[in-house]
This record gives C-alpha cells, sequence and structure tokens, in this order.
C-alpha cells in the first residue's frame, strides 16, 4: 500500500468575502484559515503529507507560518494558479512516487472533521475510484435560463451539495487533470473532472462542518463552531 496525499488548493483571492487579506491567510479564532485546514487534515492519521498551493505572493509568509506549526504529516507549500484546477495541477506535479491515493480539500473549508477526512480514503482504499462527501440539499433548486425564467425544478431528492475532500487513485486524479483544456472556465471540483472521463464518482455522507467559507456570513458561523468546540475542550 502506497502513501496518501492531501492537496490543498489555498491560492485564491475570496472576492466573495470581500476585499482583503487572500481567503486561506483570514483568521479564524486567532489561526490562519489554510492552518485549520491542514490540521484537520493531519489529525485523521489518514494522511501521509499535504501539499498546499498558496497564491505566488504568500509563497514566503505561508511557508514561515508552517515552519511554525507541529504537524503529525510533512507539509510543504507551491505557488498556485490562476484557477482552482491550475492550483491543484501545481501541487499535483511535486507528489512523491509512493503515494496512490490523493484527496484535494480546499483551504477554504477550515472546519472538516478528521473522521470525514478518514472515510474518504477509506472509501477509496476500499475499491472507490473516486469518492466525495455529500448533503442534501436544504433549499429547492431551480434551472434557469438566461432571461432568469426557470426551465426546470430537478427532485430535490436526488441532489447533494458536494464538499471537500474529494479523494481518488492518483492514476484517475492525473489522468483527469491531463484531459482538462486550459481555457475552461466552468470546472468547480476535480470530482467533475473525473465524471467527464466516464469514471464512476461516490458519494458518501458529508458534514455540515465542511461547508465553504465563502462569504461573510460565513466567517460568523465559522466562529461559532469554534467557540462551541472550545467549550468542550476539544481545541
Ligand atoms: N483556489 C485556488 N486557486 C485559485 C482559486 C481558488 O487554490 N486560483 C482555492 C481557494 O483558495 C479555495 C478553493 O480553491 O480554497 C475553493 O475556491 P473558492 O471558495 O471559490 O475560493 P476563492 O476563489 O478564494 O473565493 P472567490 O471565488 O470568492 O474569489
Ligand atoms: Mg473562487
Amino acid at each position: 500500500m502506497g502513501r496518501t496525499a492531501a492537496l490543498v488548493p489555498a491560492a485564491g483571492r475570496g472576492e466573495r468575502l470581500g476585499p482583503g487579506t487572500p481567503k486561506a491567510l483570514r483568521q479564524l479564532a486567532g489561526v490562519p484559515m489554510f492552518v485549520h485546514a491542514v490540521n484537520a487534515l493531519t489529525e485523521s492519521r489518514a494522511v501521509d503529507l499535504v501539499i498546499v498551493a498558496v497564491p505566488p505572493a504568500s509563497v514566503d509568509e505561508v511557508s514561515a507560518l508552517l515552519v511554525q506549526q507541529q504537524f503529525s504529516a510533512d507539509v510543504s507549500v507551491v505557488a498556485g494558479g490562476d484557477t482552482r484546477p491550475e492550483s491543484v495541477a501545481r501541487a499535483l506535479i511535486g507528489l512523491p512516487a509512493d503515494v496512490d491515493v490523493v484527496l484535494v480539500h480546499d483551504a477554504a473549508r477550515p472546519l472538516v472533521p478528521p473522521e470525514l477526512v478518514s472515510a474518504v480514503v477509506a472509501a477509496v482504499r476500499q475499491g472507490h475510484l473516486a469518492v466525495v462527501p455529500g448533503v442534501a440539499m436544504v433549499d429547492t433548486v431551480k434551472e434557469v435560463d438566461a432571461q432568469s425564467d426557470v426551465t426546470s425544478t430537478p427532485s430535490r431528492a436526488t441532489l447533494r451539495a458536494i464538499q471537500t475532500p474529494q479523494g481518488f487513485t492518483r492514476e484517475v486524479l492525473q489522468a483527469a487533470h491531463a484531459a482538462l483544456d486550459a481555457d475552461e472556465t466552468e470546472i468547480t471540483d476535480d470530482a467533475g473532472m473525473v465524471e467527464r472521463m466516464g469514471v464512476v464518482v461516490h458519494v458518501i455522507p458529508g458534514h455540515e462542518e465542511a461547508f465553504k467559507v465563502t462569504r461573510p456570513i460565513d466567517l460568523i458561523l465559522a466562529e461559532a463552531i469554534l467557540a462551541k468546540r472550545r467549550a468542550a475542550g476539544a481545541v
């Protein structure tokens, strides 16, 4: 059995969060968001090494922050790209030869429970080539046309909101990235690329604390969850 790596795309600007520091470097409970994410990955014990892709201008700052931390896995930093798939591709380049399972986890999902990380790795090791966590939709989802007129309402029972970490065999993830056209802009997750190759992507139960910090209101939720964990003695 090979080792398991986690790639952490953390190179986005966080435009929906508003002006300021790049999102992954914004602090939650005094700790940068990407550090929370890396902690959750390494605490699962299912991850042997982590590669974080950060804004090119932040590589030195992030490297300095990481040496101050004590992680139970090797953590390294690369310069990310202009799009999420590019950032993941750049992290993939440095993957050691003995890695056979790869997770991709958004730095913007800092509160993912370590148990969810372990469950994704376990499902890949049990034989699924691609595994994603998913939760039931809360809202009804409608498809609209260019005029904002509704064209269809898919049955909510068949829909899942998909989170990260997403897990893949190394071969599948590398093939999906090799097949991607550089000018594609609609790609929002790695599983989407894998599906287009005709590989079945398996959904396991996700977790509400694996939500993505996207808008200012999400910061309030994240701080509240961290305060609750602190009160419970979990951090
Ligand atoms: N990401 C990345 N490289 C990019 C763009 C995004 O590594 N060029 C990462 C983000 O840092 C984040 C994850 O992909 O951890 C999910 O992206 P998203 O939530 O959209 O983050 P941002 O792109 O930073 O936010 P926004 O779209 O609001 O600017
Ligand atoms: Mg984005």
